[in-house]
């Protein structure tokens, strides 16, 4: 099966009433473990890098085999998509590198960090929509601000800027994008809600009303990790620091997929699991150094907490 677009994948999942979960990966054996997990849950699955996150010396590099890597599974259908391009420049950029999916997010001055105007939003959004579609990419605009960071030079949004179902509308026809990151409570992160009520914070009739103006385009959850507290406390009985938080529980998520939600995206929860992995295996046997030895572990938590997100998107199965 060859690298399908956003468009392609979240088109099935609207007609199948699931969601496609979007995981990211920071270096190839993250994505290897988003990969197998896929094969073996039979899903779809999206792939995203955010520009400027990964350990790599040279960007273009990284994109390059990571695209090898997505095309070699040759039975997952896949996307390869680029998470928060903050400039036209990045979408650009990973076009070339063979992206079928990008997502600008110009829904904050990258400069400042503060919301920036609609007119501005849409024009650099329908900028990068007209070059994607003219090589047939698929593009993910983003309305309203998402609390959390978003990429390496962020600072954390505090404030969530709530999407406008009319302002919505609006946005979509004037810049044609494909799917539409919606700012509906959710929080990018590992520090999201300070108590556990924080996974009642979606805001479901603003989904459903959103999706009620935009019939044709798809809504992308972004911030959807769950802040596993089993993995947060054994990063921390293992050396680490991390605060109370706590995420979007699964009930919040799937009522969000019933109201439209047809993109999940998750990061920090792979991310929570591999370290509490790592942490807990060079506790226990504080003299290993072999990396072989060392990363199974990590990369093993990851593609299990992928197939189990996949299972509760309602995606796994749907490629069989
Ligand atoms: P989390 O930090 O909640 O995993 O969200 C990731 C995300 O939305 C990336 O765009």
């Amino acid at each position: 099966m060859p690298l399908i677009t956003l468009r392609e994948a979240l088109t099935a999942a609207e007609d199948g009433g699931y969601a496609v979960g979007a995981f990211n990966v920071s270096d190839l054996n993250q994505a290897y473990s988003v990969l197998e997990a896929a094969r073996q849950s039979k899903s779809p699955v999206i792939v995203q890098s955010i520009a400027g996150m990964n350990p790599y010396a040279d960007e273009g590099w990284w994109w390059d085999r990571l695209r090898e890597l997505v095309v070699s599974y040759d039975d997952v259908s896949a996307v390869l998509h680029l998470d928060h391009g903050s400039r036209y420049t990045d979408c650009i950029r990973a076009i070339e590198h063979g992206f079928t999916s990008v997502m600008i997010d110009a829904s904050r001055d990258v400069k400042t960090g503060e919301a920036s105007t609609f007119e501005h939003n849409v024009e650099l959004t329908r900028s990068v929509v007209e070059y994607a579609h003219a090589r047939g990419v698929s593009v993910e605009g983003e309305l309203g601000t998402i609390g959390g960071a978003e990429t390496p030079e962020d600072g954390v949004v505090e404030e969530i800027v709530f999407t406008d179902p009319m302002q919505a509308a609006d946005f979509v026809r004037l810049t044609d994008v494909d799917a539409l990151a919606v700012a509906v409570g959710t929080s990018h992160g590992s520090v999201k809600f300070t108590d556990a009520e924080g996974g009642q914070r979606l805001r479901i009739g603003l989904i459903e009303k959103i999706k009620s103006e935009l019939p044709q385009t798809y809504l992308v959850l972004h911030g959807s990790s769950s802040v596993p507290q089993d993995a947060v406390a054994t990063i921390n009985a293992n050396g680490g620091s991390l605060p109370e938080s706590y995420g979007l529980n699964l009930e919040q998520k799937q009522e969000g997929i019933a109201a439209g939600i047809r993109k999940i995206n998750q990061g920090t929860d792979s991310h929570l699991v591999w370290t509490a992995a790592l942490r807990e295996l060079l506790a226990k046997r504080p003299s290993e150094v072999e990396p072989s030895q060392i990363l199974s572990s990590p990369l093993t938590a990851m593609q299990e907490l992928t197939a189990q997100r996949m299972r509760e998107f309602g995606s796994a199965g749907q490629t069989a």
